[in-house]
């Protein structure tokens, strides 16, 4: 019924959508009804936000058991499951949300990055509703959204007097350390120098036969190592001063999770995989002593008052642990999502497009697959 009513709504805003869309005034005030899109990778996510933090409604459909059965995401897979998924997805969280077309404010979606053949399908379904609702249309930065979703679900100030921040953005295709002296200003200062955290941990699983994702099968394998399992000791990926990769950045802050992969590959063909509970367990502290340590350095390099951690790889447990150790020693804040906006979710892109984050953009965007943060 609700969707009935949802569909009336929007025949109406097609009908009386005579004008461009124009930029909502007072954006940058946090009381706007945000529904934001996401289509970035396997996932088909909408949500309505208000207020940057108060989430009326999240969706999220995923694909990943689809994209299992060929041990990784395929994007053209994944694509059509966005085309077929997005509508109803995006219905389902507008009738939850209980709210009418109306009282949209602006459509906020992920442009970038991600898989090309992914993000125009979200790309495309809020161009078509800014159009007929006559809303703005902000483009939002997958992984300034993951930054933000640690804010979800809190009150305001919680955001407000945050800043300034040290972020870790660890995911299945990013692993970066990001300034953040105010809300909205990021400033690169650390990454990986070639595979990801969690592009690390879904490697590994294959190499073991695990499974994919990697990650949950990972920690999960790793919580059942019997004891002694700490003799397994992996590289954690330091990177030496005069790389050619590191383009002017801090070593101490960056990582290369490569060898991390090849070591395991080398153990398994020396010596079999007779303990995948051990070898997961070592190979999940390598990762997380990893991203710990380049934490530490870079809560010495400034006054922060936190550090944020977001991303699919921030629900390992291990992680947390080690990042809320890192930041007690350090005397600061640590901020994690709940496990619900951790993964890819579209509460976290309305939520920062709501909160005053994001560009407006026009209906000829384009999506940005290799979309940085911005500087
Ligand atoms: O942010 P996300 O959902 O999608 C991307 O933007 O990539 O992150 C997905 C990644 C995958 O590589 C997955 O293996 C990893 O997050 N992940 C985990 C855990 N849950 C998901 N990694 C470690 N431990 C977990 N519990
Ligand atoms: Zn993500």
């Amino acid at each position: 019924m609700q969707s009935e009513k949802n569909n009336r709504e929007l025949s109406k805003a097609f009908e009386s959508c005579r004008e461009p869309s124009k930029a909502i005034e007072g954006h940058r005030l946090p009381s706007k009804t945000i529904l934001g899109i996401e289509t970035s990778c396997d996932e088909t996510a909408a949500a309505v936000v208000r207020g940057g933090v108060e989430v009326l409604a999240t969706v999220i459909k995923s694909s990943a058991g689809i994209h299992a059965l060929y041990g990784g995401v395929v994007p053209e897979v994944a694509s059509r499951c966005h085309v077929e998924a997005l509508d109803p997805v995006i219905r389902e969280a507008m009738s939850r949300a209980g709210v009418a077309w109306a009282d949209i404010d602006a459509i906020a979606v992920t442009h970038g990055p991600g898989l090309a053949s992914s993000l125009v399908v979200g790309v495309s379904a809020a161009k078509g509703l800014s159009m007929a609702l006559g809303k703005p249309l902000i483009g939002v930065n997958h992984m300034e959204g993951h930054l933000f979703s640690v804010f979800l679900g809190r009150p305001w100030e919680v955001f407000e007097n945050a800043f300034p921040l040290l972020g870790l953005a660890v995911s299945g295709g990013h692993t970066c350390w990001v300034e953040m002296p105010e809300p909205h200003v990021y400033k690169l200062v650390g990454q990986t120098l070639d595979d990801a955290a969690g592009e690390a941990f879904d490697k590994a699983a294959k190499l073991l036969g695990l499974g994919y994702p990697g990650g949950p099968v990972m920690e999960k394998a790793a919580k059942l190592a019997p004891p002694g399992w700490e003799a397994i000791v992996f590289p954690q990926g330091r990177i030496s001063e005069g790389n050619r990769l590191l383009g002017g950045m801090d070593p101490a802050l960056c990582v290369s999770f490569s060898g991390l992969k090849t070591a395991l590959m080398y153990r398994l063909r020396e010596r079999g995989d007779d303990d995948k509970n051990a070898l997961a367990a070592a190979y999940q502290e390598a990762i997380v002593g990893a991203l710990a340590e380049r934490c530490a350095v870079g809560l010495k390099r400034g006054k922060w008052k936190g550090l944020v951690v977001g991303g699919g790889v921030s629900l390992n447990g291990r992680l947390r642990v080690a990042l809320q150790e890192v930041c007690h020693k350090a005397g600061v804040e640590f901020y994690s999502a709940e496990p619900k906006y951790c993964g890819d979710n579209a509460a976290m892109i309305a939520g920062l497009a709501g909160a005053g984050g994001g560009v407006e953009v026009g209906l000829d965007v384009d999506v940005m697959p290799g979309l940085k943060i911005k500087g």
